[in-house]
């Protein structure tokens, strides 16, 4: 099979930068983009949004009413509340406001059913499809699809149920036209101080390691309307995390 990684993905901290803001700054190439961020108060949500941010692009962080937003202090966004699994709530964040990229980086808490992923995916396909939205992008796990064969069977039945919901989640996501973008994480961690992540995307399935919040939140902010990042599923890995570092 062949696969490959994307080398503008892997350039050096300043070069992307200076990439980034280049972008940002030639009008009609790579315009900013208004994005909704899913999950955007969350642990990876918030370094989703950061970027984002950082980038130059419009963000608003779809969140509950009770969200505790001290994740994004500092941060420019705007809010659209509601719960993401209420279809109406969904609906009427999409028509407040014309959407370009959808990011969805929700988790479930302790005591929502596995299929809470599907459920929210549903109702975010819905309202992006009756909007014209360009791009999806989904962060799901790695066990999902061609990379279940490589998840750990020790973990497999403690984490099936999930799995198998972002499984479902992946497929009506893919199966509904808009351009997508799926990013599977196998550990997530945060990012330690001082260090600098080194998070690259590729769309080897068999790549299992783990990837920063930090990186994730880069490689999300880079995949934002690019080509390159289109109709793709992605691994995403950081050389340096290993599996047991906290
Ligand atoms: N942790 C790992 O090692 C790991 C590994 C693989 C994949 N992942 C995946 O990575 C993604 C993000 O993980 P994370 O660690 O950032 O999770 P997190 O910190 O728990 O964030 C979850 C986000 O989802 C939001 N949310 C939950 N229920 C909602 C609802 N009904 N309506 C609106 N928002 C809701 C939360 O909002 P509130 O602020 O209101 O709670 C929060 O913003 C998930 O897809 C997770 O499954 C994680």
């Amino acid at each position: 099979m062949l696969h490959r990684t994307f080398p503008l993905l892997r350039i050096g901290p300043v070069r992307r930068m200076l990439f980034t803001a280049l972008l940002v700054a030639l009008p009609g190439w790579a315009a900013a983009a208004e994005v909704i961020v899913f999950g955007g108060t969350g642990k990876l949500g918030a370094q989703v949004v950061r970027a984002l941010d950082a980038a130059g692009h419009d963000v608003t962080v779809f969140r509950r009413d009770a969200s505790d937003v001290s994740r994004l202090k500092g941060l420019k966004y705007r809010e659209a509340i509601g719960d993401a699994t209420r279809s109406a709530d969904v609906q009427a964040a999409f028509a407040a406001r014309r959407y370009d990229v959808v990011v969805d980086a929700l988790a479930k808490g302790r005591n929502q059913p596995a299929t809470f992923y599907i459920d929210t995916q549903r109702a975010i396909i819905a309202a992006a499809q009756a909007t014209g939205v360009k791009q999806v992008i989904l962060h799901g796990s790695v066990g999902v699809g061609d990379s279940r064969s490589i998840y750990p069977e020790s973990r497999w039945p403690s984490m099936q149920d999930v799995l198998e919901a972002k499984g479902v989640a992946e497929r009506e996501l893919i199966a509904s036209g808009i351009p997508y973008t799926i990013i599977r994480n196998a550990v997530l961690r945060d990012d330690p101080p001082g260090v600098q992540e080194q998070a690259a995307l590729t769309t080897d399935q068999t790549r299992f390691g783990g990837v920063t919040r930090g990186g994730l939140g880069r490689l999300t902010a880079e995949c934002t309307l690019a080509q390159a990042c289109l109709g793709q599923i992605f691994h995403a890995v950081d050389p340096q995390v290993t599996w047991g570092a906290r």
